[in-house]
């Protein structure tokens, strides 16, 4: 019950004040808030509107997305990202 209660705790205060989990894959090129557009191509994550965003990383895991000639490395970067963890992704770097 403890372990419940902590792991319930764990996941508020993360949507809330820091960056979720599976961003953290996603900091060294896009920078800790989002404020970083890849590797100098495209937006800053922080640009994006969130549910645009979510769209984006759908399109990139499809791999039917490639608008700065660098698709192929986002759609490895999404590989392991769920839905649900583009949604809270998109929460937290998003506009
Ligand atoms: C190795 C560097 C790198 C990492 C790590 C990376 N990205 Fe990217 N990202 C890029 C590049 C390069 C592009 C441009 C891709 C293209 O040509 O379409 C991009 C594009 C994007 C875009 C679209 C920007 C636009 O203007 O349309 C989003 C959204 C995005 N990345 C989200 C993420 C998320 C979320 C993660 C972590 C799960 C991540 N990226 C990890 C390099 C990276």
């Amino acid at each position: 019950m403890k372990k419940v209660i902590l792991a319930l705790f764990v996941a508020g205060s993360t949507a809330l004040f820091a960056a979720p989990a599976s961003f953290n894959s996603c900091v060294s090129c896009h920078g800790a808030q989002g404020e970083r557009a890849g590797l100098g191509k495209g937006r800053a994550l922080n640009e994006i509107p969130a549910a645009e965003m979510v769209q984006i990383m759908k399109e990139y895991k499809a791999g039917d997305r490639n608008e700065y000639g660098m698709g192929a490395l986002m759609r490895g970067q999404m590989a392991n990202i769920s839905e649900a963890q583009m949604e809270e992704i998109a929460e937290f770097s998003g506009k």
